[in-house]
């Protein structure tokens, strides 16, 4: 078997899914295993991580024998393992980060650790078998990127040179869009997580009943949390009937959120060169993301790219896609760097490649 036709295993723990996924370096997922924790955070209406962490123990070896068995790959033949190990919860990284060296250490595979949003990033170039390649026919994203990563726990704008040149344009000043989005499903009594459930019900509503303003801060800076107070001062009132008004109201804070996300982007796209146009993280599964994205990316003539919607939510697979860019550069400068014993700052750093 040829290099190229390897997979790295990857191993995702940073929050509260536990993922492990095969990954080749043209970003082929061969397959992918979750293991989801909704339900045990569910009764606390977040996450609680000491629950994650040990979540996380009980599930991820197991999970990676069934990956490899449904696969038909033994551990000693992929290419190589990688994890992320940071940014993210530390108990649950700590899970992951020790795994993965065990596993290298068990079988003197490389392991390469990986930045969990440059995982974000990488993700909307992963394809599978129920998906077409995304740079098939010359249609490969050309740098530079504009790329809007929105998550739970993130929400920024990055320009990206190259596969690991990375310039952060704006970050929010303090809820992430998907915060944003659970604490009014919180409110609502919709469940959690909430983002899903806020997309399914706006679509039963109206946006623009209910009036908010579109955030429009310079320095392409977000910020969700006046949002959230104008939504929650809404369901107080009480004139607010809750069947009538929620899909409305669920419809108008969405609406809001998404326009304040774009606004950057536009701000972007009148400031800088970039030629193509990514969307990702849990919240680029949002219904009306990515068709108010679409239609921005045709008006100014820049692809959009946007993952699977089963990679735009937490993932092993983007971490194993970023673990191929990093392994590529360092090849390209001709570095090779040992693994660190310490699992604190481990990314970036990487075992002596096999030959
Ligand atoms: O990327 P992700 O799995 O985790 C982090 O790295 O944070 O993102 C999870 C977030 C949650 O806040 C969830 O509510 C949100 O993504 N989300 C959505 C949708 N699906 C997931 N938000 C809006 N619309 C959706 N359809
Ligand atoms: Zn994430």
């Amino acid at each position: 078997m040829s290099l190229s036709d390897q997979y790295i295993l990857a191993i995702e723990t940073s929050c509260d899914d536990t993922s492990v996924a095969l990954v080749r370096q043209d970003g082929f997922v061969l397959g992918q295993l979750q293991a989801s924790q909704d339900q045990r955070h569910q009764v606390f209406g977040g996450v609680v991580p000491e629950i994650a962490s040990r979540a996380h123990t009980e599930v991820l070896m197991p999970l990676v024998d069934k990956l490899l068995q449904q696969n038909q790959i033994k551990l000693s033949d992929v290419a190589g393992l990688a994890v992320t190990s940071r940014p993210g919860l530390i108990g649950s990284l700590l899970v992951g980060v020790v795994s993965a060296k065990t596993l290298a250490q068990m079988t003197d595979l490389p392991l390469v650790s990986v930045n969990h949003l440059h995982g974000h990033i990488a993700a909307p170039l992963l394809w599978d078998q129920k998906t077409e390649n995304p740079s098939l026919g010359g249609r490969a994203p050309k740098f530079p990127w504009l790329v809007l990563a929105v998550s739970g726990g993130h929400t920024s704008l990055y320009y990206v040179a190259s596969h690991l040149d990375f310039k952060i344009l704006g970050t929010t000043r303090d809820d992430a869009a998907g915060e944003a989005f659970d604490k009014f499903a919180k409110m609502a009594g919709l469940g959690f997580p909430g983002g899903a459930e806020v997309d399914k019900l706006a679509r039963q509503g109206q946006p623009g009943i209910f009036k908010f303003t579109t955030v429009t801060l310079p320095d392409y800076a977000f910020s969700f949390s006046g949002i959230k107070s104008a939504a929650e001062r809404a369901l107080r009132e009480s004139a607010f009937d809750i069947k009538l008004d929620l899909a409305n109201l669920a419809a108008s804070y969405q609406a809001v959120i998404v326009d304040s996300l774009l606004f950057q982007v536009e701000q972007a796209f009148s400031n800088l060169e970039v030629r193509s146009f990514m969307v990702t993280g849990g919240v680029s599964a949002n219904t009306e993301l990515r068709a108010k994205a679409e239609a921005l990316s045709k008006q100014h003539k820049v692809p959009l790219f946007a993952p699977p919607l089963r990679y735009c939510t937490d993932n092993a697979a983007m971490i194993g896609l970023a673990g191929w860019w990093y392994w590529d550069t360092r090849f390209e400068q001709g570095q090779v760097v040992q693994v660190s014993a310490s699992p604190a700052n481990l990314e970036g750093d990487f075992t002596k490649w096999k030959h």
